[in-house]
């Protein structure tokens, strides 16, 4: 626990210095997230204004006689709220308070109908995570309306019970609107929480500056870290800030997030360096749809059918020794890998023995999908793939032929490596209990759009 406790000190610590030069993701909260959440918010709302009322100390004869006073419900049909520009969110609420007056000899019932006013500014807090507070909270009180009062209170008795349970409530009521919003703000915290990529990698997310409050949306510039077995990993510093132009996505959805180009060149620098892009193609002899042996290369390299006149096994090893570049423009994500294979045959004294090595460039066309909180992707190549012999030791390769063995035995491999990879996905922005529902991406030029509805999942 005290390791836990002081590795998230240390992350902590790292995010300044790391976080200048972090790839731009926007979060815009719009209109229909207020919606749902004033939906969602009902039932919490009427739960936290549910407060205890003291004793009322009514004056009969000689002393203070004590009456007990309860709310025995709390029910709001309308909750009401809406971006304050530059500001945050205005909530409006309309309740009606029942409450028991333990009076004798009959007790008295009455509804206190009640408006509730209050503000909350969102701001960023020291750790990166959005902090909503109370800035300003007003009740505004009708007149009660009395039930089974037969025994006809006296109405001086009655207005003093109003103003003490509107004392009450003026004291309380806001208070507890403050401590359900504390609730919502451990809850939104969870955004900087560490949420896994691969086994050996995970992504956090945090604030960078104050949210952009308009009356449409709350727009949130957000960051990413990348760690590999628990280590940051450096990106190039971006001078640039991210934007997200207004009016994309689906109108009406309750997120839009906007991830820039950056975003993805991190995630490919970090499964390159996680080394997860590289690639072993083995041959395994007498297996049923196995392709790589020598006398298969062999019909198409006549060196290597005299090197190896017995069927030896091939291994294909493909490293990358640059970063895939991702292109983003309008409508059409594409991905361009340039692998370094070594062709390498088990010769008869079990050695490795390297036949040939050759540079590959190919492009791969980028589909783009989100389920639950991932951003997933899948690919297909693209044309051709390109072929050059950076070196061999089976003398001269004929072009066409060793274009069609790699087209064999590569392509399909290598397919399966990536999507497997890319079916992982990458974690988007999010807070515990929280899924993307209903998701659409759309491909902008230098950016990738994500609209979708949210759903919350206690
Ligand atoms: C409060 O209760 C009264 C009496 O039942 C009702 O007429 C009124 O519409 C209610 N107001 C709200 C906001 O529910
Ligand atoms: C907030 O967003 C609006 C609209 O995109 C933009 O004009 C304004 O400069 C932004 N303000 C800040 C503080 O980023
Ligand atoms: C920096 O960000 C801008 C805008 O998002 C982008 O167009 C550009 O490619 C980025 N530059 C680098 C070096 O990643
Ligand atoms: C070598 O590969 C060919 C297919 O190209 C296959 O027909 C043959 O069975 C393989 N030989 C061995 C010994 O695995
Ligand atoms: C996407 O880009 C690739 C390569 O730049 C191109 O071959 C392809 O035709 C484009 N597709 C669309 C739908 O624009
Ligand atoms: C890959 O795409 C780039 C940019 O669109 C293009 O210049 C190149 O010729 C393509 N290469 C192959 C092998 O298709
Ligand atoms: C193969 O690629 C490497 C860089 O990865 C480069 O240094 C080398 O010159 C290339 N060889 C050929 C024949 O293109």
């Amino acid at each position: 626990m005290a390791q836990v406790c002081r590795l998230g000190l240390l992350l902590v610590l790292l995010l300044p210095a790391v976080g200048a030069s972090m790839p731009g993701t926007v979060i815009r909260l719009n209109k229909a997230m207020l919606s749902y959440v004033s939906r969602a918010g009902k039932d919490p709302l009427q739960q936290a204004l549910q407060v205890p009322v003291p004793y009322f100390l009514e004056q009969r004869g000689e002393g203070l006689q004590p009456t007990r006073i309860q709310i025995l419900d709390v029910h709001v049909p309308r909750l009401y709220l809406n971006f304050i520009d530059g500001l945050g969110v205005r909530l409006r609420a309309a309740a009606n308070f029942t409450v028991k007056v333990f009076r004798a000899p009959e007790p008295l019932e009455l509804v206190l109908p009640v408006v509730l006013l209050a503000d909350a500014p969102v701001t960023q807090g020291s750790i990166g995570t959005p902090v909503v507070s109370i800035s300003a909270c007003l009740l505004l009180f009708n007149k009660a309306i009395v039930f089974d009062d037969t025994h006809s209170t006296p109405p001086e008795l009655l207005v003093l019970v109003q103003q003490h349970i509107r004392a009450v409530l003026r004291n309380k009521a806001c208070l507890s609107i403050s401590n359900l919003v504390q609730g919502l703000n451990v809850h939104l915290g969870t955004l900087i929480g560490l949420k896994p990529l691969g086994p050996e990698s995970q992504i956090r997310y945090f604030m960078i500056n104050a949210p952009n409050i308009t009356k449409d949306y709350i727009s949130l510039d957000v960051n990413a870290v990348l760690f590999l077995l628990s280590k940051p990993i450096p990106m190039p510093v971006n001078a640039t800030r991210f934007t997200l132009p207004e009016h994309v996505g689906t109108s009406g959805a309750m997120v839009t997030l906007g991830l820039s180009q950056d975003v993805f060149d991190s995630a490919l620098l970090l499964l390159q360096k996680a080394g997860t892009l590289n690639l072993d193609v083995t041959g395994q002899l007498k297996s049923k749809d196995n392709l790589l042996n020598t006398s298969m290369l062999g019909q198409h390299i006549p060196e290597v059918a005299l090197q190896f006149p017995e069927p030896m096994p091939v291994v294909l090893k493909a490293r990358l020794r640059s970063t895939p570049e991702v292109m983003i423009h309008t409508n059409n994500a594409t991905l361009q890998l340039q692998p370094y294979i070594e062709v390498l045959a088990v010769a008869s004294n079990s050695a490795f023995q390297s036949l040939f090595s050759i540079n590959v460039t190919v492009n791969l066309s980028l589909q783009l999908s989100v389920s639950r909180v991932k951003l997933q992707g899948t690919t297909s190549v693209l044309g051709d793939i390109q072929l050059t012999v950076a070196s061999s030791n089976v003398g001269s390769i004929e072009m066409p032929k060793l274009r069609a063995l790699i087209n064999i035995v590569f392509k399909k491999p290598l397919l399966n490596h990536l999507n497997a990879l890319l079916r992982v996905g990458v974690t988007l922005p999010n807070v515990v209990n929280l899924n993307y529902v209903t998701p659409e991406v759309f491909i902008h030029e230098g950016y990738v759009v994500v609209s979708s509805e949210l759903s919350y999942q206690s």
